[in-house]
Protein backbone atom coordinates (compact mmCIF):
# COMPACT_ATOMS: atom_id res chain seq x y z
CA UNK A 1 0.00 0.00 0.00
CA UNK A 2 1.11 3.96 -0.44
CA UNK A 3 1.13 5.82 2.38
CA UNK A 4 -1.16 8.83 2.47
CA UNK A 5 0.43 12.00 4.81
CA UNK A 6 -2.79 14.77 5.10
CA UNK A 7 -2.22 18.46 6.20
CA UNK A 8 -3.67 16.95 9.33
CA UNK A 9 -0.74 14.54 9.86
CA UNK A 10 1.71 17.11 9.28
CA UNK A 11 0.22 19.35 11.82
CA UNK A 12 0.13 15.98 14.26
CA UNK A 13 3.90 15.88 13.66
CA UNK A 14 4.36 19.65 14.28
CA UNK A 15 2.84 19.63 17.59
CA UNK A 16 4.43 16.50 18.72
CA UNK A 17 7.80 17.64 17.59
CA UNK A 18 7.49 21.94 18.12
CA UNK A 19 8.28 24.07 14.97
CA UNK A 20 11.75 24.24 16.27
CA UNK A 21 12.53 21.03 15.66
CA UNK A 22 10.95 20.29 12.87
CA UNK A 23 12.81 23.03 11.30
CA UNK A 24 16.04 22.17 12.48
CA UNK A 25 15.80 18.47 11.14
CA UNK A 26 14.76 20.44 7.83
CA UNK A 27 17.60 22.36 7.71
CA UNK A 28 19.51 19.58 8.36
CA UNK A 29 18.18 17.19 6.08
CA UNK A 30 18.47 19.47 3.05
CA UNK A 31 21.93 20.45 3.88
CA UNK A 32 22.68 16.77 3.80
CA UNK A 33 21.09 16.46 0.37
CA UNK A 34 22.70 19.14 -1.19
CA UNK A 35 26.26 17.77 0.08
CA UNK A 36 25.66 15.00 -1.96
CA UNK A 37 24.61 17.19 -5.02
CA UNK A 38 26.16 14.75 -7.65
CA UNK A 39 24.45 11.90 -6.61
CA UNK A 40 20.99 13.57 -8.15
CA UNK A 41 19.41 13.68 -11.38
CA UNK A 42 18.31 16.97 -11.95
CA UNK A 43 16.25 19.20 -13.86
CA UNK A 44 14.35 22.36 -14.72
CA UNK A 45 11.17 21.92 -13.33
CA UNK A 46 8.59 21.56 -16.08
CA UNK A 47 6.01 24.50 -15.95
CA UNK A 48 2.78 25.22 -17.79
CA UNK A 49 2.69 29.00 -17.54
CA UNK A 50 -1.41 30.71 -17.81
CA UNK A 51 -2.79 34.47 -17.33
CA UNK A 52 -3.08 34.09 -13.70
CA UNK A 53 -0.48 31.83 -13.06
CA UNK A 54 1.30 28.74 -12.97
CA UNK A 55 1.09 25.37 -12.70
CA UNK A 56 4.42 23.09 -12.28
CA UNK A 57 6.20 19.61 -11.94
CA UNK A 58 9.12 19.28 -10.06
CA UNK A 59 11.07 15.78 -10.33
CA UNK A 60 14.24 14.51 -8.83
CA UNK A 61 15.64 11.50 -8.33
CA UNK A 62 19.35 9.64 -6.80
CA UNK A 63 20.14 5.75 -6.86
CA UNK A 64 17.57 4.49 -4.92
CA UNK A 65 14.31 6.89 -4.51
CA UNK A 66 12.44 9.68 -7.09
CA UNK A 67 10.27 12.70 -5.92
CA UNK A 68 8.07 14.59 -7.80
CA UNK A 69 5.97 17.93 -6.65
CA UNK A 70 2.37 19.30 -8.08
CA UNK A 71 2.88 23.06 -7.38
CA UNK A 72 1.05 26.25 -8.05
CA UNK A 73 2.01 29.86 -8.15
CA UNK A 74 -1.34 31.99 -8.72
CA UNK A 75 -1.28 35.70 -6.86
CA UNK A 76 -4.66 36.32 -7.36
CA UNK A 77 -6.41 33.76 -5.69
CA UNK A 78 -6.04 34.65 -2.22
CA UNK A 79 -9.13 37.39 -3.52
CA UNK A 80 -11.21 33.85 -4.35
CA UNK A 81 -10.32 32.35 -0.85
CA UNK A 82 -7.72 30.03 -1.97
CA UNK A 83 -3.58 29.77 -1.07
CA UNK A 84 -1.11 31.24 -3.39
CA UNK A 85 0.57 28.08 -3.49
CA UNK A 86 -0.68 24.82 -3.05
CA UNK A 87 1.12 21.56 -3.34
CA UNK A 88 0.90 17.70 -3.08
CA UNK A 89 3.82 14.98 -3.76
CA UNK A 90 5.32 11.49 -4.29
CA UNK A 91 8.33 9.88 -3.03
CA UNK A 92 8.72 6.64 -5.27
CA UNK A 93 11.26 3.58 -5.38
CA UNK A 94 13.52 4.03 -8.42
CA UNK A 95 14.20 0.04 -8.26
CA UNK A 96 10.51 -0.63 -8.62
CA UNK A 97 8.45 2.33 -9.51
CA UNK A 98 6.47 1.47 -6.62
CA UNK A 99 5.10 4.59 -5.03
CA UNK A 100 5.68 4.64 -1.52
CA UNK A 101 4.36 8.26 -0.43
CA UNK A 102 1.91 10.41 -1.37
CA UNK A 103 2.40 13.64 0.60
CA UNK A 104 0.44 16.88 1.30
CA UNK A 105 2.93 19.89 0.15
CA UNK A 106 1.56 22.80 0.64
CA UNK A 107 2.54 23.23 4.99
CA UNK A 108 5.82 20.94 4.29
CA UNK A 109 6.53 23.54 1.11
CA UNK A 110 6.23 26.69 3.58
CA UNK A 111 8.51 24.87 5.86
CA UNK A 112 11.28 23.63 3.24
CA UNK A 113 11.19 27.09 1.94
CA UNK A 114 11.64 28.79 5.30
CA UNK A 115 14.20 25.89 6.09
CA UNK A 116 16.59 26.38 2.57
CA UNK A 117 16.41 30.13 3.33
CA UNK A 118 17.74 29.41 6.63
CA UNK A 119 20.43 27.16 5.23
CA UNK A 120 21.39 30.24 2.87
CA UNK A 121 21.55 32.64 5.55
CA UNK A 122 24.19 30.45 7.93
CA UNK A 123 26.35 30.37 4.57
CA UNK A 124 26.08 34.16 3.73
CA UNK A 125 24.41 36.81 6.48
CA UNK A 126 26.96 38.09 8.45
CA UNK A 127 27.51 36.28 11.82
CA UNK A 128 25.33 38.02 14.54
CA UNK A 129 22.79 39.31 12.41
CA UNK A 130 20.13 39.87 14.91
CA UNK A 131 17.29 42.19 12.59
CA UNK A 132 15.43 41.04 9.81
CA UNK A 133 12.84 43.20 7.73
CA UNK A 134 10.64 40.76 5.98
CA UNK A 135 8.44 42.36 3.23
CA UNK A 136 5.03 40.08 2.06
CA UNK A 137 3.02 38.83 5.07
CA UNK A 138 0.75 36.10 3.46
CA UNK A 139 1.19 32.43 4.12
CA UNK A 140 4.98 31.95 4.08
CA UNK A 141 5.64 34.60 6.47
CA UNK A 142 5.36 33.08 9.38
CA UNK A 143 7.55 30.13 8.25
CA UNK A 144 10.04 32.71 7.50
CA UNK A 145 9.97 34.42 10.55
CA UNK A 146 9.84 31.77 13.19
CA UNK A 147 12.76 29.79 11.24
CA UNK A 148 14.92 32.72 11.17
CA UNK A 149 14.29 33.61 14.98
CA UNK A 150 14.81 30.01 16.55
CA UNK A 151 17.66 28.76 13.61
CA UNK A 152 19.58 31.54 13.13
CA UNK A 153 19.28 34.04 16.11
CA UNK A 154 16.91 37.05 14.69
CA UNK A 155 15.62 38.79 17.37
CA UNK A 156 13.71 41.82 15.74
CA UNK A 157 11.84 41.56 12.67
CA UNK A 158 10.38 44.78 10.77
CA UNK A 159 7.33 43.76 8.71
CA UNK A 160 5.49 45.39 5.98
CA UNK A 161 2.83 44.45 3.14
CA UNK A 162 0.86 46.46 1.03
CA UNK A 163 -2.36 44.71 3.10
CA UNK A 164 -2.46 45.63 6.51
CA UNK A 165 -4.50 42.63 7.24
CA UNK A 166 -2.03 40.30 6.65
CA UNK A 167 1.19 42.24 8.71
CA UNK A 168 -2.29 42.19 11.07
CA UNK A 169 -2.46 38.38 11.12
CA UNK A 170 1.57 38.35 11.09
CA UNK A 171 1.71 40.27 14.23
CA UNK A 172 -0.72 38.47 16.04
CA UNK A 173 0.26 34.56 15.37
CA UNK A 174 4.04 36.09 16.05
CA UNK A 175 2.92 38.28 19.82
CA UNK A 176 4.40 36.17 22.88
CA UNK A 177 6.89 34.57 21.15
CA UNK A 178 9.86 34.96 23.74
CA UNK A 179 12.76 36.95 22.44
CA UNK A 180 11.15 38.27 19.33
CA UNK A 181 10.48 41.63 18.82
CA UNK A 182 8.01 42.69 16.37
CA UNK A 183 7.04 45.69 14.65
CA UNK A 184 4.91 46.76 11.72
CA UNK A 185 6.15 49.11 9.31
CA UNK A 186 4.86 52.32 6.73
CA UNK A 187 7.08 51.48 3.97
CA UNK A 188 9.45 48.91 2.46
CA UNK A 189 12.27 51.40 2.84
CA UNK A 190 11.27 51.66 6.45
CA UNK A 191 11.23 48.34 7.45
CA UNK A 192 14.57 47.59 5.31
CA UNK A 193 16.45 50.91 6.77
CA UNK A 194 19.47 49.20 9.55
CA UNK A 195 18.20 45.38 9.04
CA UNK A 196 21.00 42.57 8.68
CA UNK A 197 18.79 40.56 6.61
CA UNK A 198 16.37 41.65 4.18
CA UNK A 199 13.65 38.61 3.15
CA UNK A 200 11.11 39.48 0.77
CA UNK A 201 7.72 36.95 -0.21
CA UNK A 202 5.74 38.77 -2.01
CA UNK A 203 3.30 37.82 -4.61
CA UNK A 204 2.72 39.50 -7.83
CA UNK A 205 2.53 38.45 -11.33
CA UNK A 206 4.84 41.41 -12.42
CA UNK A 207 8.60 42.60 -12.78
CA UNK A 208 8.17 44.21 -9.19
CA UNK A 209 10.75 46.26 -7.45
CA UNK A 210 10.44 45.43 -4.12
CA UNK A 211 14.54 46.37 -3.20
CA UNK A 212 16.03 48.91 -5.23
CA UNK A 213 19.58 50.00 -4.72
CA UNK A 214 19.23 53.21 -2.97
CA UNK A 215 17.78 50.87 -0.15
CA UNK A 216 20.62 48.37 0.06
CA UNK A 217 23.35 48.74 3.08
CA UNK A 218 26.90 47.40 3.34
CA UNK A 219 27.05 43.72 4.74
CA UNK A 220 23.49 43.35 4.15
CA UNK A 221 22.28 39.68 3.67
CA UNK A 222 18.87 39.45 0.49
CA UNK A 223 16.42 36.38 1.15
CA UNK A 224 14.85 37.07 -1.94
CA UNK A 225 11.89 34.58 -1.98
CA UNK A 226 9.30 35.66 -4.37
CA UNK A 227 10.50 36.33 -7.57
CA UNK A 228 10.34 32.41 -8.69
CA UNK A 229 8.76 32.82 -12.37
CA UNK A 230 9.16 34.32 -15.78
CA UNK A 231 8.14 38.11 -15.87
CA UNK A 232 7.52 37.84 -11.87
CA UNK A 233 10.62 39.57 -9.81
CA UNK A 234 11.04 41.64 -6.75
CA UNK A 235 14.62 42.70 -6.65
CA UNK A 236 15.83 45.68 -9.12
CA UNK A 237 18.43 44.30 -11.63
CA UNK A 238 21.23 47.10 -9.65
CA UNK A 239 20.86 45.00 -6.47
CA UNK A 240 22.01 42.30 -8.08
CA UNK A 241 24.53 43.99 -9.54
CA UNK A 242 26.22 45.31 -6.37
CA UNK A 243 26.09 41.61 -4.79
CA UNK A 244 27.67 38.31 -4.50
CA UNK A 245 24.42 36.35 -5.88
CA UNK A 246 23.71 32.70 -4.79
CA UNK A 247 21.30 30.07 -5.95
CA UNK A 248 20.13 26.69 -6.08
CA UNK A 249 20.23 25.36 -9.55
CA UNK A 250 21.93 27.75 -12.12
CA UNK A 251 19.68 26.56 -15.29
CA UNK A 252 16.16 26.70 -13.07
CA UNK A 253 17.06 29.92 -11.83
CA UNK A 254 18.70 31.96 -15.00
CA UNK A 255 14.52 31.36 -16.19
CA UNK A 256 12.89 31.89 -12.92
CA UNK A 257 15.00 34.21 -10.16
CA UNK A 258 15.38 37.82 -10.01
CA UNK A 259 18.46 36.42 -11.79
CA UNK A 260 16.35 36.57 -15.44
CA UNK A 261 16.69 40.31 -15.41
CA UNK A 262 20.52 39.53 -15.94
CA UNK A 263 22.89 38.96 -18.92
CA UNK A 264 23.52 35.05 -19.08
CA UNK A 265 27.15 35.58 -18.13
CA UNK A 266 25.96 37.34 -15.04
CA UNK A 267 28.14 35.44 -12.35
CA UNK A 268 26.37 33.30 -9.36
CA UNK A 269 27.16 30.26 -6.85
CA UNK A 270 24.91 27.25 -6.45
CA UNK A 271 25.00 26.74 -2.74
CA UNK A 272 26.10 23.18 -2.64
CA UNK A 273 29.60 24.53 -4.23
CA UNK A 274 30.22 26.65 -0.59
CA UNK A 275 28.18 23.96 1.21
CA UNK A 276 30.92 21.74 0.11
CA UNK A 277 33.55 24.12 0.41
CA UNK A 278 34.50 24.46 -3.38
CA UNK A 279 32.89 28.00 -3.74
CA UNK A 280 33.35 30.91 -0.75
CA UNK A 281 29.99 32.03 0.55
CA UNK A 282 30.32 35.88 2.22
CA UNK A 283 34.09 36.52 2.25
CA UNK A 284 34.04 39.96 4.19
CA UNK A 285 31.65 42.39 6.45
CA UNK A 286 30.64 44.33 3.76
CA UNK A 287 29.71 42.65 1.12
CA UNK A 288 26.07 42.31 -0.04
CA UNK A 289 24.59 38.67 -0.53
CA UNK A 290 21.90 37.87 -2.54
CA UNK A 291 20.39 34.36 -1.97
CA UNK A 292 17.85 34.39 -5.20
CA UNK A 293 15.59 31.44 -3.83
CA UNK A 294 13.23 30.01 -6.73
CA UNK A 295 12.83 26.35 -5.07
CA UNK A 296 14.14 23.57 -5.88
CA UNK A 297 13.33 19.54 -6.76
CA UNK A 298 15.68 18.80 -4.21
CA UNK A 299 14.27 20.66 -1.03
CA UNK A 300 11.09 18.57 -1.89
CA UNK A 301 13.14 14.89 -2.03
CA UNK A 302 14.59 15.70 1.43
CA UNK A 303 11.32 17.14 3.23
CA UNK A 304 8.91 14.22 2.04
CA UNK A 305 11.83 11.95 3.53
CA UNK A 306 11.88 13.55 6.16
CA UNK A 307 8.48 13.72 6.80
CA UNK A 308 7.95 9.99 5.76
CA UNK A 309 10.46 9.32 8.67
CA UNK A 310 7.98 11.66 11.52
CA UNK A 311 5.20 10.35 10.30
CA UNK A 312 6.63 6.46 10.91
CA UNK A 313 8.36 7.44 14.28
CA UNK A 314 4.88 8.92 15.27
CA UNK A 315 2.61 6.17 13.86
CA UNK A 316 1.00 8.54 11.50
CA UNK A 317 -0.04 8.32 7.94
CA UNK A 318 -2.51 6.61 6.33
CA UNK A 319 -2.90 3.09 3.98
CA UNK A 320 -4.17 4.64 0.71
CA UNK A 321 -5.30 1.78 -2.22
CA UNK A 322 -3.76 3.92 -5.06
CA UNK A 323 -2.17 1.16 -6.73
CA UNK A 324 -3.91 -2.23 -7.12
CA UNK A 325 -3.05 -5.05 -4.80
CA UNK A 326 -2.75 -8.44 -6.84
CA UNK A 327 -1.96 -12.17 -5.78
CA UNK A 328 -0.74 -12.43 -9.49
CA UNK A 329 1.06 -9.07 -11.00
CA UNK A 330 -0.25 -10.30 -14.27
CA UNK A 331 -3.81 -10.78 -13.52
CA UNK A 332 -4.57 -6.89 -13.38
CA UNK A 333 -8.21 -7.45 -14.42
CA UNK A 334 -9.01 -9.18 -11.13
CA UNK A 335 -8.64 -5.83 -8.97
CA UNK A 336 -11.10 -4.70 -11.60
CA UNK A 337 -13.82 -7.66 -12.30
CA UNK A 338 -13.39 -9.55 -9.09
CA UNK A 339 -13.17 -13.20 -9.38
CA UNK A 340 -17.13 -14.66 -9.85
CA UNK A 341 -18.40 -11.60 -10.58
CA UNK A 342 -19.77 -11.11 -14.01
CA UNK A 343 -18.89 -7.63 -16.06
CA UNK A 344 -22.61 -6.83 -17.15
CA UNK A 345 -23.53 -6.34 -20.52
CA UNK A 346 -23.53 -2.68 -21.74
N1 LIG B 1 11.26 30.37 -3.47
C1 LIG B 1 10.49 29.42 -3.04
O1 LIG B 1 10.92 28.29 -2.78
C2 LIG B 1 9.04 29.72 -2.79
C3 LIG B 1 8.25 28.80 -2.10
C4 LIG B 1 6.92 29.16 -1.80
C5 LIG B 1 6.42 30.38 -2.25
N2 LIG B 1 7.22 31.22 -2.97
C6 LIG B 1 6.73 32.53 -3.42
O2 LIG B 1 6.62 33.35 -2.27
C7 LIG B 1 5.64 34.37 -2.53
C8 LIG B 1 4.70 34.50 -1.34
O3 LIG B 1 3.91 33.34 -1.25
P1 LIG B 1 2.68 33.29 -0.22
O4 LIG B 1 2.20 31.89 -0.24
O5 LIG B 1 3.09 33.93 1.08
O6 LIG B 1 1.66 34.27 -0.99
P2 LIG B 1 0.47 35.15 -0.36
O7 LIG B 1 -0.36 35.56 -1.51
O8 LIG B 1 -0.17 34.40 0.76
O9 LIG B 1 1.22 36.41 0.27
C9 LIG B 1 1.90 37.35 -0.52
C10 LIG B 1 1.82 38.70 0.16
O10 LIG B 1 2.60 39.64 -0.62
C11 LIG B 1 1.95 40.91 -0.50
N3 LIG B 1 2.44 41.81 -1.54
C12 LIG B 1 2.18 41.76 -2.88
N4 LIG B 1 2.81 42.78 -3.49
C13 LIG B 1 3.49 43.48 -2.53
C14 LIG B 1 4.34 44.62 -2.55
N5 LIG B 1 4.60 45.26 -3.69
N6 LIG B 1 4.86 45.05 -1.38
C15 LIG B 1 4.58 44.39 -0.21
N7 LIG B 1 3.77 43.32 -0.14
C16 LIG B 1 3.24 42.85 -1.28
C17 LIG B 1 0.47 40.55 -0.60
O11 LIG B 1 -0.35 41.59 -0.10
C18 LIG B 1 0.40 39.27 0.24
O12 LIG B 1 0.06 39.53 1.58
C19 LIG B 1 4.96 33.97 -3.82
O13 LIG B 1 5.45 34.79 -4.85
C20 LIG B 1 5.36 32.53 -4.03
O14 LIG B 1 5.39 32.17 -5.40
C21 LIG B 1 8.52 30.92 -3.24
Amino acid sequence: MTTLLTTHDISRIVAARGLPEVLRRLVAAIEADFRRWPEFDKSARVASHSANGVIELMPIADAAQYSFKYVNGHPGNTALGLSTVMAFGVLADVATGRPEMLSELTLTTAMRTAATSVMAAKLLARPGARTMALIGNGAQSEFQALAFHHLLGIRELRLFDTDPAATAKLLRHLRGVPGLQVQGCASIADAVRGADIVTTVTADKCNATIITPDMVEPGMHINGVGGDCPGKTELHPGVLLAASVFVEYEPQSRIEGDLQQMPADFAVTELWRVLTGLAAGRTWAGEVTVFDSVGFALEDFSALRLMRDMAHELGLGTPLALIPALADPKDLFAALVPAGTQLRAA
